[in-house]
């Protein structure tokens, strides 16, 4: 098997990672919830974790790291619990269901006015739009670091700017660059960071969460048992329990924090560049094929390890059908969630084949993908 599908879940992973799962399964007790050694073991691998993502995303305290299901949790969290009625929303044509589905709940239930910014044919927004949607009422903007679909990195310190000297918080969904492009909370003035673990951090799934600058509060999501003032009537109002309820993820957790501890050993940036080679030549290869289409890519301040395209007019299942079927090349096809966007760049009705790469593939592995593409336009 070829595995290119790696924005939605990489597939090969450090060993490490799976070892500390299964180390986590046999050992661990619940975190928080007793004083002996198997509930200790398990609170402070919980705690090591939000110590290295605070590190990785220069966020300002640990204890501000979150945890959640996954980024769609953690995007939920903020958007039910900053977002009422009155309150006015931008997100950007780019967004994931993840964002734009509880942003039209909102809309629809609560009357929050939601803006979304246009993307262009070419995959790229503009900044002076975006700064003209801004209302007295803006309360938030939630905005992807990264198109699902075409690997387009967006420029969201400058969007945090804007958004600051409007009054509004900034909220980015980094499902695709958490681990994949450095982050820094601080430098670029990021209120909140919605990431999710079994991506580019090499974590499992299930694992995700939220980073919160200092200052920024959010209502509680959930309410339950936190091991901490059970008298309360009410969930703490201190962070990280305020947000979270009920026994973690620990055994995922210790895996994502393997995951994360990788990364770091490796660092983001010469991972990032094998991703950026492998991508660079798989474009090149597929753009040689005649009929070959490739979108985005090249709109804004960098890309993600996917590149997005159709094989003339067939349609984007069939392709990745053959693709694994007759090759066993992993591929997603289809509308990737991300409606608006399918739209912005006219492939609503054909989808499109998304080939998406981690450091673990091979030059060898793009080149077999390069030569199946060849072969299904031939035919
Ligand atoms: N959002 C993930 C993807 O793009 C699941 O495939």
């Amino acid at each position: 098997m070829i595995y290119f599908d790696n924005a939605a879940t990489t597939r090969m992973k450090p060993p490490q990672v799976a070892e500390a799962v299964a180390a986590a399964i046999n050992d661990f007790g619940g975190v928080g919830r007793g004083v002996h050694e198997a509930s200790l073991d398990a609170g402070l691998t919980v705690f090591r974790c939000r110590r290295a993502l605070a590190t990785l995303f220069n966020a300002p305290d640990a204890k501000r790291v979150v945890f959640a299901a996954n980024v769609t949790e953690a995007l939920n969290v903020v958007i039910s619990g900053l977002l009422h009625r009155g309150d006015h929303a931008i997100t950007t044509a780019a967004s994931h269901n993840s964002v734009l589905r509880p942003l039209f709940r909102k809309a629809d239930e609560e009357q929050v006015d939601v803006s979304i910014l246009s993307v262009s044919r070419d995959a790229s927004i503009d900044y002076d739009e975006y700064e003209r949607l801004f209302k007295p009422t803006t309360r938030l903007v939630v905005v992807t670091h990264a198109s699902n679909l075409t690997g387009d990195v967006y420029d969201v310190a400058r969007m945090a700017r804007i958004a600051h000297e409007h009054g509004a918080l900034i909220c980015i969904d980094t499902a695709q660059t958490a681990g994949a492009v450095p982050l820094d909370m601080a430098r670029d003035g990021l209120d909140i960071v919605a990431f999710t673990g079994h991506k580019s951090l090499y974590g499992p799934q299930g694992t995700g969460g939220l980073a919160l600058a200092e200052g920024v509060d959010i209502p509680s999501f959930k309410e339950g048992g936190t091991g901490t003032h059970s008298y309360d009537r009410r969930q703490p109002d201190f962070y990280p329990e305020h947000l979270e309820a009920g026994t973690l993820n620990a055994h995922g957790i210790a895996g994502l924090l393997a995951g994360v501890s990788y990364l770091q050993d490796k660092g983001i940036d010469s991972l990032a560049a094998q991703v950026h080679e492998l991508t660079e030549r798989f474009e090149e290869g597929a753009l040689g094929i005649e009929g070959i289409k490739v979108y985005g890519g090249h709109a804004d301040i960098g890309r993600t390890g996917i590149v997005a395209l159709n094989v003339g007019e067939l349609d984007s299942g069939t392709v990745a059908d053959a693709l694994g079927h007759d090759y066993g090349i992993c591929v997603r096809a289809g509308a990737h969630c991300a409606p608006l966007m399918h739209r912005a760049l006219g492939t609503d009705t054909q989808g499109a084949v998304r080939f998406s790469f981690s450091s673990f593939n091979t030059p060898e592995e793009v080149d077999a993908g390069i030569r199946a593409l060849r072969e299904i336009a031939r035919a």
